[in-house]
Parts: structure tokens; C-alpha cells; sequence
């Protein structure tokens, strides 16, 4: 597919005057004249003209007869002088304009403004996303999305069941799906989802628009995933591109950092990311754990907890570490239940969930030995 073409200095101008035309009404410097401008740009010139009247402005390319005014200058420096950048007094004392007939035409062109009155633009961070555990009411109905492609053979399941046993012993009920059962198409960023009553183009094609009603009921999400390429599996992603309808396409400032103002989410609803990965060391899923923080921002769902457990292969793999296997699932489980009654997991618990298995030297050792022993010995990678 070949890429679409950058704008021409005419198609810019054609798009600038569409916009300035459509403020034209209650603009109260109107007049009958024509501009016409000499814009050179790329080693090319450009001639073109703004034909204004009582009621319109009006685009045209070429040469006009009987201009009211002149304009000749690059390109850039006719965007900074539309934009206000540069002051046309100085442009002309500085020969980087240079104008022709009554200036003063040029008050008929109105001064841009992007302003518009849109309900719901502001959003302010809630008192629960400022701080959901000073606000924690034991969440009823809680849904586990497991995005772990081996589904119920793979060691995130071993976690999240253990997780949803613990939040079901605190009271909760809890149900996981596995996102591998379930057919997600990526999104297209069409923007149907942000533009059409409809919504999504692909709802009705897949499983997405059922499970995201499902999340939209529940009190509590738990994203259980292994780390892939030091990021979320592929379709975890795909189901988080297709929720971008959670907001709406204007832009607010209430926090620190831009995002969308809340549209669909259900009100004090927290989101958990409970995450595997191979290497050993903790700071691997440094980079997810940014991520997820991200996410929660932008959706305005307090991300609460997240549970990180690095070294999962040789954890499940190694006989000689299932005291730790034993050990931290168990604390998975209990996690599980604190976080259920009290929105956040006790520092011992966290500790024994990610309590080292070996040094480095021996990790390295154990993991190379398991890789070894599967390849020489054509053993399943499943069976553990
Ligand atoms: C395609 C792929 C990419 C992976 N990328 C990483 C990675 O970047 N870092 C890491 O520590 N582990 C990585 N892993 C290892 C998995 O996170 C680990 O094996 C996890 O336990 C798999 O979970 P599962 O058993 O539920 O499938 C990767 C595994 C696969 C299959």
C-alpha cells in the first residue's frame, strides 16, 4: 500500500480557509476584496487567492485580477504570520514579508478560534482513583481476564486461580475467562467506536462487544498474563486497543498528564495486573508495570494492586524449588483475600509471592539444564 501523500501548501490553504470561512458569520470585520498570496516552498512557488464578501471566504488557486492585496513570502512564514507568530509590522520591516495594496484587508480574515462548548470534556480524578483503598468497599463480582495463549494449561493459570480463590474466600464471586477461547479482532482505528452512534465496526463480528459488557458489570478486574516480549500478549493488547470507547475522543487536563474524559466505566471499579515471566529477576516486568499504570490512567481505573512473579518456568519446573512453588501460591491465595476485604495486599504477602528461587548463577544454571534437557530429549514443554 503505498502511503498517503502529505498536504500541498493548496490543500493546507484550502483546509485553512474552510476553517476560517465556517467563523466568518460572527466575525465583525467582514469586506468584499480578494488576497492573494505568492508562497514559494520547495523550490516551487505557489499562487493562490482568498476571495472574500459579505458573507463568505472563499479559496481559489492562481492568479486574480485586481487584488485588493499582495502577499509574497515562503510558506512557513505565512503560518506563522496566520498563526500570530510572527507580527506582520515586523515581517515587512524585515523584508520576510513583503505586501502590496491595503494591508489592512487582511482584518477580514478572522482570527482563528478552536474553542467549542462540549458537555463531559471536563473529568476530573475521582476521590476513588485518587485513593481507592481509603474508599474500599469489598468488591461483589469480580472478573479475571486470563491472557495467558496456553489458557489452562499455562502457569498464569496457576495464579489466577489461586488469586480467585483467595477474593472468593473474602466473599467475592469471581469468574475468569480466558481470552485464547475467545475470537478479538485488533482494531482498525477507524474511530467508529469515538464518531458513530453504532460504535465499534467490528461488533457483532467477534466476541469483544460481550466480554466488554461483562467487564462494564463487574466491581473488580484482574488481568492475569505472562510477560511476552516484555509486554502483553498480543491479544491482551488487542482487547485493550478495542476499549477505547471506555472514553471519549476530547482531551482534559485535570491531571498531570492529558487523557480522555471517563465515558463508560462502572463507577469505583479497580483494575489488578497479575503477571508471570521466564527471567528471573524482578525488574523485567519493570517496563509492564509502567505500562498497566498508563492504562489505568487513561481508562480512569485505579489500578490497585499488581503481582509480579518473575522466574515462573523454573518455579513450576525445577523440584527443587517446590517449597517456593508451594510457598508463593499460597501467598497468591492470600493476596487474593486481603485485597478482597481491604483493597490492598500486605507487604509479608507480597514479599513471599516474590521471594527469590536462586542466585543469578544458579538460575541461569537450572533454566539452561531445562531448556537442554527438553530439546536433547524431545520432552513436552507442558508437562511439568
Ligand atoms: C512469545 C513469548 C515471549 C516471551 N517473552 C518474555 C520476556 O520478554 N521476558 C520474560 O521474562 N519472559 C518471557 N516469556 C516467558 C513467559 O512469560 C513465561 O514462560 C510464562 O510463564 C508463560 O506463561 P504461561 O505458562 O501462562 O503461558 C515469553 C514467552 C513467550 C512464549
Amino acid at each position: 500500500m503505498t502511503p498517503k501523500t502529505l498536504k500541498s501548501p493548496y490543500e493546507v490553504m484550502q483546509s485553512m480557509v474552510e476553517i476560517l470561512d465556517a467563523q466568518y458569520s460572527a466575525h465583525n470585520q467582514k469586506g468584499t476584496g480578494i488576497i492573494q498570496l505568492y508562497f514559494f516552498h520547495q523550490h516551487q512557488e505557489w499562487i493562490c487567492h482568498v476571495k472574500a464578501d459579505e458573507h463568505h471566504l472563499e479559496f481559489c488557486t492562481g492568479v486574480a485580477d485586481n487584488p485588493t492585496v499582495t502577499l509574497r513570502c515562503s510558506f512557513f512564514r505565512w503560518l506563522d504570520l496566520s498563526s500570530g507568530k510572527l507580527s506582520p509590522i515586523w515581517g515587512a520591516l524585515t523584508r520576510k514579508l513583503k505586501f502590496e495594496g491595503q494591508v489592512s484587508f487582511f482584518k477580514t480574515l478572522p482570527k482563528l478560534d478552536f474553542s467549542v462548548n462540549i458537555r463531559d470534556k471536563d473529568d476530573p480524578r475521582t476521590a476513588f482513583e485518587k485513593n481507592a483503598t481509603k474508599r474500599w468497599n469489598p468488591p461483589q463480582s469480580v472478573i479475571i481476564i486470563n491472557a495467558s495463549p496456553r489458557a489452562g494449561n499455562g502457569y498464569t493459570e496457576q495464579f489466577a486461580v489461586r488469586f480467585a480463590e483467595g477474593m472468593r474466600d473474602a466473599g467475592a464471586t469471581v469468574e475468569e475467562v480466558h481470552l485464547a477461547a475467545l475470537r478479538i479482532k485488533s482494531c482498525t482505528g477507524c474511530w467508529h467506536c469515538w464518531t458513530k452512534e453504532k460504535g465499534c465496526a467490528l461488533d457483532g463480528k467477534d466476541d469483544f462487544y460481550a466480554l466488554f459488557e461483562k467487564v462494564n458489570q463487574a466491581d473488580m478486574v484482574v488481568y492475569a498474563l505472562p510477560l511476552y516480549v516484555d509486554g502483553m500478549p498480543a491479544i491482551l493488547k488487542s482487547y485493550f486497543d478495542r476499549s477505547v470507547r471506555r472514553v471519549y475522543p476530547y482531551i482534559c487536563s485535570d491531571t498531570s498528564k492529558m487523557r480522555h474524559p471517563r465515558r463508560i466505566a462502572k463507577k469505583n471499579q479497580a483494575m489488578v495486573a497479575l503477571a508471570i515471566c521466564g527471567f528471573g529477576e524482578k525488574m523485567q516486568l519493570a517496563a509492564l508495570k509502567k505500562h498497566f499504570g498508563a492504562i489505568a490512567h487513561n481508562f480512569h481505573i485505579p489500578l490497585v494492586a499488581t503481582i509480579f512473579r518473575s522466574g515462573a518456568m523454573l518455579l513450576f519446573n525445577n523440584p527443587f524449588a517446590y517449597k517456593q512453588q508451594t510457598e508463593v501460591l499460597e501467598n497468591v491465595r492470600k493476596a487474593g483475600a486481603e485485597l478482597t476485604l481491604t483493597g490492598k495486599i500486605k507487604r509479608k504477602t507480597k514479599r513471599k509471592i516474590e521471594q527469590k528461587i536462586a542466585s543469578k548463577k544458579e538460575f541461569i544454571k537450572m533454566t539452561n539444564y531445562f531448556w537442554f534437557d527438553k530439546i536433547a530429549n524431545q520432552k513436552n514443554i507442558n508437562d511439568y
